[in-house]
């Protein structure tokens, strides 16, 4: 599932991380790959993405097997991550001179143990791959979308939302033509959402109208513990699970699970 949307702070890294978190604690077994080299998933879950470190950089530029850059979430035990150094900032431009350079990500997720179907890979397979895209449409969202078969869209309920959302949706059309027919925007997440506006409830409607169904029915609210959690290096699925935010994540979750439920 790749987490993706070129417009910055609308909520793709929180989505990431609190979607994967609550999959993990409903019994699945998740893999979330941190693809932004700011590295904020890989803080949101505790895992060490100093310089140095193991990460998708290795993965994409050096050709290291997945196998090798993966560790584990201390609070999630079926949580695995792949965490984002800011080595990874050079991979955008050292990527551009690499043979099937979009397609580094794709390699390296099929050639893993744990991934295909149950049947051909047994019960230890990932359940859920999340990837969590950089705020741009560069290498990086490229090798994601290439890699992945369900997109994930987080969209803020504000003014602007709507804006740039056209131009995604135009490279998810080349990439299905082109690159990988299975990509498949599977969902849109409405975030931040702020019951007391008009506004948020009318942005909600324009984009329930134009994308029916693809839009979760649950939205999650504006919320400080969501904010918050990440200064703790913690999920708020771990952090506050009581608070609104972690209700509305593991709700968003559970439509995901029933909705496609994983091969097997
Ligand atoms: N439901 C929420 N309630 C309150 N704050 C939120 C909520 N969701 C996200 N935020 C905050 O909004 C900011 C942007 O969120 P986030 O980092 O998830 O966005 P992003 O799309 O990954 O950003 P970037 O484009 O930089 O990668 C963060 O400070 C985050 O803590
Ligand atoms: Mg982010």
């Amino acid at each position: 599932m790749v987490v993706a949307n070129q417009k910055g702070g609308v909520g793709k890294t929180t989505t990431t991380v609190n979607l994967a978190a609550a999959l993990s604690q409903l019994g699945f077994r998740v893999l979330v790959i941190d693809l932004d080299p700011q590295g904020n998933a890989s803080t949101a879950l505790n895992v060490d993405h100093r310089r140095g470190t193991p990460s998708t950089y290795d993965l994409l530029v050096d050709g290291a097997a997945l196998a090798d850059v993966i560790t584990d979430c201390p609070e999630l035990p079926n949580l695995k991550v792949v965490p984002a150094t800011i080595d990874l900032a050079g991979a955008e431009i050292e990527l551009v001179s690499v043979v099937a350079r979009e397609n580094r990500l794709h390699k390296a997720i099929q050639a893993h143990p744990w991934v295909g179907t149950s049947t051909e890979v047994g019960d230890e397979r990932f359940d859920f791959v999340f990837v969590d895209c950089p705020p741009s449409l560069g290498l990086l969202t490229l090798n994601a979308l290439v890699a992945g078969e369900e997109m994930v869209i987080p969209i803020q309920a504000e003014y602007y939302a709507l804006e740039g959302l056209g131009q995604l949706l135009e490279t998810v059309e080349m990439v299905r033509s082109h690159l990988n027919q299975r990509l498949n925007v599977s969902t849109i997440l409405l975030t931040m959402y702020d019951a007391r506006t008009r506004l948020a409830a009318n942005v909600a409607s324009e984009v329930r109208e134009h994308f029916g169904d693809t839009v979760l029915k649950t939205m999650v609210p504006r919320s400080v513990r969501v904010s918050e959690a990440p200064s703790y290096s913690q999920t708020v699925m771990t952090y506050d699970p009581a608070s609104p935010g972690a209700l509305s994540y593991l709700e968003a979750a559970r439509e995901i699970a029933t909705k496609g439920a994983p091969k097997t």
